[in-house]
């Protein structure tokens, strides 16, 4: 069967609240991660595992992926649309699609994850086994914020726990399904519906063919400023990989356009944006700076996303924090774990310490 035609559906309609203040003006899927909008990398993939038509369910800022990337011919896609007014949901949003479907088995994926999995292999199994659905699904540290996937002897998925307290077991649910039309077709249209949470769960006890496909390739949702800045880094220095991103990696990334002073140190896959700014003797360390942002001389920035034009001012020490758009960081200012600065606030030289020194 591999060779068949398949729909893939990106669902990209979510709020990315744990990523703001950046998706304030950017939908998460459209941040820029290693000098492209993230869902570039994505789409991508699905386009050299051999599927051309994809549909993205869009709801939140939903005119910024079409204006951007239009009907797809640049990455040698047909790419479609389809906006949901109020969210619907993951499970409504895949409902939402189905007019724009053409082929009998459609791979859907979660628009925040960064990956290396064989999608071929997904739909090999998927074939193979004659599921309804087949369930991309890797290990983790940590399941609980994840969907938590049990599966027996043959693949076969026994259950379906999102975010569970108490996970049976560390593989969890990737963000990426092939589904048979039929299933997608049974889903209500006329409600919001979570496919985690309702339809997943209902599948099972239907005793619906659910399997799992598990692999052990490179995997991130970058749903968060910690996994952001990892993937992002991890897509520079090449241990990511994205059919998008040409040519060598190292330890970062300079676009056109920007200037780093000498003196400037560059480390860990930093990236530089269009028309950024590095000042002499600054020190960046996974540092994610967004177009036009600017390092002033002396300034220390690790782990951290600059959002566009926002400015870090001489010798401040910015450190696993996220500065919004055009935030304006006063000298010597400590930001430190977990700090997010909303757009365009300024904090006076000195403004804000850890410690007594000045
Ligand atoms: N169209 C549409 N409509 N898309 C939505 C909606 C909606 O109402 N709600 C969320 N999405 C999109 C988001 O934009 C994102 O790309 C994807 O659905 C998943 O939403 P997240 O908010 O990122 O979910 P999560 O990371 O907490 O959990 C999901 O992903 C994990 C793997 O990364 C779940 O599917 C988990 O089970 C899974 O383990
Ligand atoms: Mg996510």
């Amino acid at each position: 069967m591999t060779g068949s035609a398949t729909d893939a559906v990106v669902l990209v309609g979510g709020k990315g609240t744990r990523l703001r203040p950046l998706t304030l003006s950017a939908p998460k899927p459209m941040l820029p991660t290693a000098g492209l909008p993230f869902l570039t990398h994505l789409l991508a993939r699905v386009k050299a595992a051999g599927i051309d038509h994809v549909v993205l369910g869009t709801s939140f800022k939903a005119e910024v992926f079409e204006e951007h990337f239009g009907d797809g011919s640049s990455l040698g896609l047909e790419l479609e649309y389809v906006t949901e007014t109020d969210p619907m949901g993951t499970g409504g949003g895949i409902r939402n699609v189905l007019p724009r479907l053409r082929a009998d088995n459609v791979m859907v994926f979660n628009g925040d994850v960064l990956g290396g999995t064989d999608l071929r292999a997904v739909l090999d199994t998927h074939h193979s086994t004659e599921a309804d659905v087949t369930l991309h699904l890797v290990r983790v540290g940590d399941p609980r914020a994840f969907g938590c996937v049990p599966t027996d002897a043959d693949g076969r998925v026994t259950a379906f726990l999102e975010k569970t307290e108490d996970p049976p077991t560390d593989q969890i649910n990737a963000g990426c399904y092939v589904f048979k039309r039929e299933i997608i077709e049974s889903i209500p249209s006329d409600r919001p519906v979570s496919v985690e949470r309702e339809v997943f769960p209902n599948l099972l006890s239907e005793g619906k063919r659910v399997y799992g496909h598990v692999d052990t390739a490179y995997w991130r949702d970058m749903g968060t400023p910690e996994d952001f800045v990892r993937g992002s880094a991890d897509l520079v220095r090449g241990i990511a990989p994205s059919p998008a991103l040409e040519g060598a990696r190292g330890e970062s990334l300079v676009h056109p356009g920007a200037g780093v002073a000498p003196g400037a140190v560059l480390v860990g896959g930093t990236v530089v944006g269009r028309g950024a700014e590095v000042g002499a003797g600054a020190r960046l360390d996974g540092a994610i700076l967004f177009d036009g942002a600017r390092v002033e001389a002396g300034a220390v920035v690790e782990r951290s996303i600059l959002g566009f034009g926002a400015r870090i001012g001489p010798r401040a020490l910015v450190r696993d924090a996220v500065i919004g758009d055009g935030a304006n960081i006063g000298a010597r200012c400590e930001l430190l774990r977990g700090a997010r600065v909303w757009p365009g606030v300024t904090l006076p030289d000195g403004g804000v310490r850890f410690s007594s020194d000045v």
